[in-house]
């Protein structure tokens, strides 16, 4: 249990693409910033999606940009197709995240097709990507459960885990999208992906929809995973999970850490500050009881 765990920041992306205040490019690389600052050096920064299907991840060509003198952080930013690829790879994207679902129903209502058509679209990503020497992350969403289809078998899961392994996605972050999920549930669903995945090669994706997620981190790492995303204030959701609140909060994530003597290199002050300010921005206070629970405390040493 005392291994490390590396986070994976997500607020610049899964959070914001569902917030419905829009945030504007600079206060977009200005929280990416203050999110690296704070010792978050791995930060998903945008989306080369459809414009028209997300509108809050349009100009992520311009953040990614924006955020390149930043020294010393890895960004990543999600693209469904060869059309993406090329936009990121234009803005100067090192490393690019495809995304596929366990469930039809997920698959076709996020992008707009079957499981089977949205690997036929990764391939040439993948190809370019190795002649281009950047490096893949997949995703599998619903893998606890989908809006539209239900339960989900975790050999379903395991199933589509191994093929894009084997297209060569150096990561397999598996998504509770909706965040139904729970601990047993959890681990029976990393046990299969493990199978013929090494647990090093694979990252937890809880949303907290049903309080759940640090729950369910926790019975991860017992299955030996130790990569985490998770997003500053527990911001946003996904557009296409009706329903759906955002990621485990990185600083409820990062408690929990520190709690457990293991040592995340976080500064937790500015953290909450990059939290706090993008809060601000959005006009809501954050979903974060870690943040929450800070914020008051220092609200009663000031009065
Ligand atoms: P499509 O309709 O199948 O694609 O959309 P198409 O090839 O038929 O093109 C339709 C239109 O989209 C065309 O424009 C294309 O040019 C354009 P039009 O002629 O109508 O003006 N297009 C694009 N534009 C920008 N960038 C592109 C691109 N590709 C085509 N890459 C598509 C397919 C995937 C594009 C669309 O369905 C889409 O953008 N969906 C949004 C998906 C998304 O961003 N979802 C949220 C992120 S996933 C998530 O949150 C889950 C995750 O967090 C894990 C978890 O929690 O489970 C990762
Ligand atoms: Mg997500």
């Amino acid at each position: 249990m005392s291994d490390p765990v590396r986070i994976i920041e997500m607020g610049p992306r899964d959070g914001l693409q569902n917030e419905k205040t829009p945030v504007s490019v600079e206060a977009r690389i200005a929280f990416v910033e203050a999110l690296v600052a704070a010792g978050l050096n791995t930060v998903e920064v945008g989306a080369f999606v459809s414009a028209k299907a997300i509108p809050q991840m349009a100009s992520s060509d311009a953040v990614l940009r924006g955020v390149s003198h930043i020294e010393g952080a890895e960004f990543h930013v999600l693209v469904p197709n060869e059309k993406g690829y090329e936009a990121a790879r234009a803005a100067g994207a090192k490393v690019v995240s495809v995304f596929a679902a366990a469930s039809e129903g997920f698959s076709r209502a996020n992008i707009n097709c079957s499981v089977a058509e949205s690997i036929e679209r990764f391939k040439p990503v993948m190809a370019r990507a190795r002649t281009d020497g950047v490096k893949v992350r997949g995703y599998i969403s619903c893998v606890l459960g989908c809006p539209f289809d239900g339960e989900i078998k975790p050999k379903a899961v395991a199933d589509l885990a191994g093929t894009l392994w084997d297209l060569g996605c150096y990561e397999i972050s598996l998504g509770d999208t909706i965040g139904v999920g729970t601990p047993t549930k959890a681990k029976e669903m990393l046990r299969a992906v493990s199978a013929s995945i090494p647990a090093a090669h694979l990252a937890m994706h809880f949303h907290d929809t049903y309080g759940q997620a640090l729950a369910n981190l926790y019975a991860g790492m017992e299955e030996g995973v130790r990569v985490i995303d998770s997003a500053a204030g527990g911001l946003g959701g996904c557009p296409y999970a009706p329903g759906a609140t955002g990621n485990v909060a990185t600083e409820d994530v990062v408690y929990m850490l520190e709690g457990m003597g293991i040592s995340t290199g976080i500064d937790m002050e500015k953290l909450l500050a990059a939290t706090n300010e993008i809060s601000r921005l959005l006009g809501r206070p954050p979903a974060s009881r870690v943040a929450t629970a800070l914020n008051a405390k220092k609200k009663r040493a000031t009065s």
